[in-house]
């Protein structure tokens, strides 16, 4: 593979950041996760603007503009013939001795992006549906920002793998903020889309944004408020969504299942009616 690391273009096996890098000693770095269908970006724009809002969050600076931003990812989806995948890209604010207070001002923020292709529309996992496990939410507080702190998210997505499950939706205060990587959703057995609202607890998912525009253009009825795991468990469907994941469906919530049990007609729907603008 061919990756960019600050400036240049390089097979992954040379691509070198220093170990003082602020993104590996502090998680003091942000991240975007582009998906590529077709070989094209899906919803670029989206991205960089949270981009720009993260960056501007933690008093980070833009490493250089959008247009070229755009410029590399087109490049590496070239290089790397990627089809249909995902673009990483990732910008820290700079490397330098290690110190809790920030480097000077003026410290150059490193940027790094990789392609990985892998099939998106017909994923194995979307195909089946997801069984999910509850657990506490215990990130930190700007969940918004969309840092490299994924510590707890991994561990949480590991101790439902362990389970049997696929993945875990948190839990806070009795009120679920969203799945490791995702944003999360139940159908109410009167038709309503639920979805909790944004705030600090949850990421503004740019998928969540083109999902809900879509499904309120579809007719669909829409409550952005928070909800809770017995109402998820009494719900007629559940699902997800996420850059890479699309809209998929949740079958099974701690060892429940969800209606039917089966991927339902408003998940599938929806998943149908993103990919149309997506593609
Ligand atoms: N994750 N919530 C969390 C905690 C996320 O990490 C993500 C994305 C989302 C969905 O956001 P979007 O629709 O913009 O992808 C919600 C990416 C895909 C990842 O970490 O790989």
């Amino acid at each position: 593979r061919t990756v960019y690391v600050n400036g240049q273009y390089c097979p992954e096996t040379e691509a070198k950041v220093s170990i003082f890098d602020r993104g590996y000693l502090f998680a003091d770095a942000i991240y975007e996760v582009t998906c590529v269908l077709g070989g094209k970006l899906v919803d670029f724009d989206g991205h960089m603007a949270r981009l720009q809002r993260s960056l501007q969050e933690l008093d980070m600076t833009m490493p250089m503009s959008i247009d070229e931003l755009l410029a590399i990812h087109r490049k590496l989806v070239a290089a790397n013939n990627v089809d249909e995948g995902l673009i990483y890209m990732q910008i820290s604010r700079g490397s330098a001795d290690r110190d809790f207070n920030f480097p000077p001002k003026g410290t150059p923020p490193v940027a790094v992006m990789f392609t990985q292709s892998r099939p998106v529309i017909e994923s194995p996992l979307a195909k089946r549906g997801l069984k999910i496990i509850s657990l506490p939410d215990i990130r930190w507080g700007r969940r918004d920002i969309k840092t490299v702190q994924l510590l707890y998210p991994s561990m949480a997505k590991n101790a439902a793998y362990q389970a049997g499950a696929d993945d875990a939706w948190l839990v806070q205060d009795g009120y679920v903020t969203e799945a490791s990587s995702a944003n999360a959703y139940i159908v109410t057995t009167d038709g309503k889309i639920v979805t909790r609202k944004l705030s600090f607890d949850i990421l503004h998912g740019i998928t969540r944004a083109a999902v809900l525009r879509l499904a309120a253009e579809s007719g669909y009825t829409l409550e952005e408020r928070s909800f809770t795991i017995e109402e998820a468990l009494a719900a007629k469907e559940a699902f997800i969504t996420s850059a890479t994941s699309f809209v998929t469906a949740v079958l099974e919530i701690d060892g429940t299942a969800i209606g039917e049990g089966v991927i339902g007609p408003v998940s599938k729907r929806l998943r149908e009616i993103y990919i149309e603008q997506a593609v």
